[in-house]
């Protein structure tokens, strides 16, 4: 378990600890919940425990209620009683003993309404409160058994609902609201009860001493009333996920946790469905300032979200993409709303007349039209009707149900609605029916038909939570942390198969790359198979290692080279090579360089008018490729996208004409165009859209015999991730090749040798600072820059220890004077020890190329394999 870091701000401070359906249904997490109570109450903490009912409970006691009013046989009734009797005996307890006065109220109740065929919301409140009551009496049972000081409370004591504004009956007693301004009252009262108090969520009275209920997951209010009510230190809300996600992992992949939030962003993830909290738990904490932490129980070691008003210097960006199914839409149209005082407030009662509450909302001159929102009320069919009914009077009503939303949440949304445009594209074919930007600037929200939620939040979700936002707020990714808990790497892994061999090579090292030559074999292959693909040159600045090259060259692939110094270095290695075999493609080059590579005759791209305009002499009679930009960014980093009108690279296609008119003028024939769109590119559909815009461009130019797709070719580099379907960039390029008729280049780097490297570093001194542990390793950002440089993920293991736990959650870094020397946060690693050897995997590619001799120190060297 997590060393727990807070301390109590003053003698006999409350926490309060709320625990859901799941973390309460089974011995495992009961012993999990003990552990945390007794740490807390230990650090000086009175600790108030509320939790849910047992998992399932409220949907099998709304079943029977059903079946009571059915028919006769009461088949959830039976299940009920099970699942509890089934706990307690896992729990150790006498069987059913101390809920027998409960079961005899459910089975009395149920029989009332067999009896009535009719069930009232005051006992419908009744029935459901059950849940919650049977289950913390088994909860507080076990506790004591443990050996805990425990005092079992009625939550109908604590928490009494306002009366509801819309005196309706189902809403005041099944999703009632209550006051949770500070209680001195009850705060003293309940610091007069000794040791740790347990309690109900869900469940209220009112002021007549009825029981009510706070609404599906009202569990997380009742103990944020409590926090705010008692004035807590804090609140730890604990479920089956560990934290929030930027989107449902049910249906995205790669989803990544995020680690702070602060109150607005919360509520705002909270109610456009994010499933985790409930939308109500957080204006009682907000109001207070009472931190919040939602924690797994299941993995009680990852630190989660963190939710308070100490989020200070957030950067804008999204947090996270959510949706809501099940949505009725209204649509109010009428050329007599034109300036006409009062429409929108005759329209509008007609809808709280009938307890009807708008979510969201857009108007024009002529169309005014909202969606319902479903979380507080039931919407049904006769409502809607009579609602129709209502309206018809004064517009043209349209009702569409069962749309859905998505909404785009995070801070100044505004700043990056540039970036949303490519994810637009899943509506060519789909209607957006309403778009709304919400004045906070927190969120942006899509309506749209039924069953199409669910591609464009992954869309969203792959364009605009990359990998590399802010490491502050985000964490790891749901499959990252699902599998923190394995130990072993899979045997695939070259390196993992090789690990003793790996061991001996760095025994006499401090740190050292080693490249696995047979794996960069295999990703030869692999692209070799596409039999679109007519040429492939090797992106030599990725990996320029002789040996490394060598397999490049001795497969036949090409090299590409983007300095003067990159072709000598080929030329060096293979001087009989067949000048054609090697691509010349730098950017902002001195003429020298032209002419060098001219004088060796390989083949140059041009990525600028500059060299045309002012040395059109060096280009008489040439043959050359261009270099166009063709707004196609994309990569793992804003760093590493090329296109675009706020990159150096390419000529935009709208100095094409210019082009033409200049290469016409000095003889130059074009006999190729090119695009690189960026690096680390895992959207297999990207290279058959470039394709089509080269192939569109080439028109201009007769001469045209090659269209060359640059490289970006990713790699998986984090667990959740997908990797590159080379099936569809064949296939998509095929396509392009056929209406063409021109061959088809890739220049690819990374994805021939990323994974090929593993930089191995040995342990050299350990630290724990505040709630940080670090792991301090031989070499850091003058080896291997790209996580300093992009925040980019390598997986980190402890190859001396590969069979151990990966108990520890560590960040580990490098010598290197820079607070940026971090070669990986919050990495889940076994106890590490002095010289142990740490192995940093997929630094194959851009990795040794890019060191440096920063704070003189040397650089890792290489070896192959
Ligand atoms: N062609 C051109 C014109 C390029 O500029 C590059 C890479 C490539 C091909 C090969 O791209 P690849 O297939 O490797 O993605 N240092 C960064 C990557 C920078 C890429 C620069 N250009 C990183 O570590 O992620």
């Amino acid at each position: 378990m997590r060393t727990l870091e807070k301390k109590p701000s003053s003698p006999g401070s409350w926490l309060v600890l709320k625990f859901g359906g799941t973390s309460v249904s089974s011995l495992k997490n009961w012993k999990t919940i003990r552990d945390l109570v007794d740490e807390r109450t230990q650090a000086g903490f009175r600790v108030l425990v509320v939790h849910s009912a047992l998992k399932g409970i409220s949907n099998l006691l709304e079943q029977s209620i059903q079946e009571a009013l059915s028919k006769d046989q009461q088949l959830a009734l039976v299940d009920i009683i099970k699942a509890h009797s089934s706990l307690s005996s896992d729990l150790g307890l006498d069987g059913l003993d101390g809920l027998n006065e409960d079961i005899q109220i459910l089975k009395s109740s149920l029989a009332k309404v067999n009896h009535q065929k009719r069930i009232d919301p005051p006992l419908q409140a009744e029935i459901m409160a059950l849940g919650e009551l049977m289950a913390t009496r088994l909860g507080a049972a076990f506790l004591e058994a443990q050996g805990l000081d425990i005092n079992w409370i009625d939550a109908r004591r604590l928490l009494c609902s306002v009366k509801s504004v819309q005196k309706n009956e189902k809403i005041s007693y099944l999703s009632a609201i209550c006051d949770f301004s500070p209680d001195e009252n009850l705060k003293n009262h309940l610091s007069d009860l000794s040791g740790t108090l347990i309690t109900q969520g869900f469940i209220a009275s009112n002021e007549n001493g009825e029981t009510v209920l706070l609404g599906r997951g009202g569990s997380d209010t009742s103990a944020s009333y409590l926090a705010a009510k008692l004035k807590s230190d804090g609140i730890e809300i604990w479920t089956d996920v560990p934290g929030i996600y930027s989107a449902n992992p049910r249906i995205v992949r790669g989803t990544r946790q995020i680690k702070i939030l602060n109150y607005p962003e919360a509520q705002e993830i909270a109610s456009t469905g994010g499933s985790i909290l409930h939308p109500r738990c957080l204006a009682p904490l907000r109001q207070e300032k009472i931190p919040l932490q939602i924690l797994c129980t299941d993995q009680p070691n990852l630190s989660g979200t963190m939710v308070s008003d100490k989020v200070h210097n957030i950067t804008p960006g999204v947090r996270s993409i959510s949706r809501r199914t099940g949505i009725t839409l209204v649509s109010m149209e009428t050329l007599g709303m034109w300036h006409k005082i009062g429409f929108l407030s005759d329209a509008f009662r007609c809808f709280s007349n009938l307890g009807l509450s708008i979510d969201l909302i857009s108007t024009s001159e002529t169309n005014v039209t909202v969606t319902l929102d479903k979380e507080t009320h039931d919407i049904d069919s006769s409502k809607l009707s009579q609602l129709e009914e209502h309206l018809k009077e004064m517009c043209r009503v349209k009702i569409l149900e069962n749309v859905e939303i998505v909404s785009v949440v995070g801070h100044k949304i505004r700043s990056i609605l540039h970036e949303i445009g490519p994810a637009l594209e899943v509506f060519e074919k789909h209607k957006i029916h309403l778009l709304t930007q919400a004045s906070n600037d927190l969120n942006l929200s899509f309506v749209v038909g039924q069953d199409q939620s669910k591609p464009l939040v992954q869309k969203l979700h792959y364009i605009l939570v990359q990998p590399d936002l802010d490491s502050t707020v985000f964490g790891d990714t749901w499959e990252q942390l699902s599998h923190s808990n394995q130990t072993k790497p899979s045997s695939d892994l070259w390196w993992a198969r090789k690990r003793d061999k790996l061991l001996k090579i760095v025994e006499s090292k401090k740190s050292i790359y080693v490249y696995n030559l047979e794996t960069i074999q295999k990703a030869i292959d692999r692209l070799r198979s596409l039999d679109s693909v007519d040429s492939i040159y090797f992106a030599t600045k990725a990996n320029s290692n002789p040996k490394v090259l060598q397999v490049v060259y001795e497969a036949g692939l090409n090299l590409e080279c983007v300095s003067a110094e990159e072709l000598e270095h080929v030329l060096k290695l293979f001087p009989d090579i067949d000048r054609k075999r090697i691509l010349f493609t730098p950017n902002f080059a001195p003429r020298s360089e032209y002419m060098y590579a001219l004088d060796k005759r390989v083949w140059i791209t041009l990525d600028n008018l500059y060299p045309l305009v002012h040395w059109p002499e060096l280009f008489k009679n040439q043959e050359i490729l261009i270099r166009l930009d063709t707004g196609q960014a994309k990569g793992h980093h804003r760093y590493v996208r090329t296109q675009g009108l706020h990159t150096k690279f390419g000529i935009p296609l709208f100095e094409l004409d210019e082009v033409y008119r200049r290469v016409t003028a000095c003889g130059t024939k074009v006999v190729g165009l090119h695009a690189h769109s960026g690096s680390g590119i895992l959207d297999s559909d990207h290279w058959g859209k470039v394709a089509a815009i080269l192939v569109e461009a080439s028109a201009k130019f007769s001469t045209v015999r090659y269209i060359n797709l640059g490289g970006g070719l990713g790699v998986v580099e984090r667990t959740g991730q997908s990797p590159l379907d080379l099936s569809i960039i064949d296939q998509s390029l095929a396509e392009a090749k056929k209406t063409s008729g021109l061959e088809i280049w890739l220049e690819p780097g990374r994805y021939l040798v990323a994974e090929s490297g593993v930089l191995l570093t040995k342990v050299t001194q350990l630290k724990g600072k505040g709630s940080t542990r670090y792991v301090g390793v031989a070499t850091g950002m003058n080896s291997l820059i790209r996580p300093a440089l992009y925040g980019a993920y390598h997986e980190i293991v402890n190859l001396s220890r590969l069979d151990e736990a990966r108990g520890n959650v560590v960040n580990v870094v490098g010598p290197i004077c820079e607070t940026t020397d971090l070669l990986g946060s919050n990495r889940h690693l076994p106890e590490c020890v002095e010289g142990d050897v740490l192995l940093v995997a997929n630094t194959g590619a851009y990795g040794y190329v890019m060191g440096s001799h920063y704070n003189l120190r040397k650089p890792a060297e290489e070896f192959t394999l």
